[in-house]
């Protein structure tokens, strides 16, 4: 395999501080550009500050460092896009439209590009929610994907852009917090639940949604990033799952564990985002086409999780 240059934006976040360890273990610290418009206090390897929408700097950087695969995170999550719509707009697309024409003008390879079950809408089908079906998304984020989506699509078929693409669920790891998502209370409930014995969550008993341990997806972006261009028979971007449940469900398993936790409800506006998302979906095409297999389930997750949120408050 030839060496390959990397450039990751949004590093900070909840998936990006994971991404570029990850990558900085299989590719080598120096080949691994980690960038952000936060700067991380001890960085761990090369960093440089970038605002995604910043189109110049985007480029020089590419240009500075030979880079050859662009990981595009940088976004705002569902409900901060809820909140700020304009920004959420103009982040997602702008970053999302520097990436491609970086990839359209050759100067690099490859982009992956995290789109989310926030594509589909209420009239999606809801359970085992297919790769192709009505995709009617009413949230910013939602919309901003499912536009990105579509871009994607487009650049391969027009310009021959070699960009990949994950369907995210929500996801739940301890290394770093989530910002701004409506799944996010799938990571609060283990640190409330380590720290306080108590929870009070943001959404309804019987919300169900599509989950995932934060290891997992790193994997599933890594394998789709480094598969055989040939294998990659979806352009717009892949159903990816693991697990499904509510977060009564998730509480019982943490209770399991931890007998006193207690858990409570009130729904604020995040209900009606996960309203309008599917609770399970159907990713055969990503599991047919690059063999995407997840590890986690559920219990190892909650395992996991606790053993590992207990060690960081000991
Ligand atoms: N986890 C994300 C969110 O809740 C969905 O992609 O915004």
């Amino acid at each position: 395999m030839a060496k390959s240059k990397i450039l990751v934006t949004g590093a900070m976040g909840q998936v990006g501080s994971e991404l570029v360890a990850a990558l900085r273990k299989k590719h080598g610290v120096d080949d691994v550009i980690a960038t952000d418009i936060r700067e991380p206090e001890n960085p761990e390897g090369p960093f440089e500050k970038l605002d995604v929408m910043d189109t110049e700097r985007f480029e020089a950087l590419v240009t500075k460092y030979k880079i050859d695969t662009i990981y595009n995170l940088a976004a705002l999550l569902s409900a901060t896009a809820e909140q700020k719509p304009e920004l959420g707009w103009k982040l997602n697309m702008e970053g999302h439209f520097n990436a491609l024409n970086l990839a359209k003008n050759k100067k690099v390879k490859k982009v992956f590009w995290p789109s989310s079950i926030a594509v589909f809408g209420p009239n999606t089908p809801k359970q085992n929610t297919p790769q192709k079906c009505i995709a009617d998304p009413d949230t910013v984020y939602g919309i901003s994907k499912l536009a990105g989506e579509r871009w994607n699509a487009y650049y391969h078929e027009k310009y021959g852009v070699d960009v990949r693409s994950l369907r995210y669920p929500g996801l739940i790891g301890y290394k770093t917090l989530p910002g701004g998502g409506t799944t996010d209370y799938a990571v609060d409930i283990f640190h409330q639940a380590v720290k306080t014995g108590n929870y009070e969550c943001f959404l309804k008993a019987d919300t169900s949604l599509p989950m995932m341990f934060t290891e997992d997806a790193i994997r599933a972006t890594i394998e789709i990033t480094e598969a055989e261009e040939s294998r990659i028979q979806v352009r717009d971007s892949y159903n990816l799952a693991a697990l499904t449940f509510t977060p009564e469900e998730l509480a019982a398993k943490i209770k399991s564990r931890i007998p006193d936790f207690e858990i409570s409800y009130k729904p604020d506006f995040r209900q009606e985002i996960a309203k309008s998302w599917p609770s399970s979906i159907d990713d055969s095409a990503a599991r047919q086409d690059w063999n995407w297999k997840h590890d986690y389930d559920i219990d190892k997750l909650v395992d996991t999780m606790l053993h590992n949120i207990k060690k960081m408050n000991a």
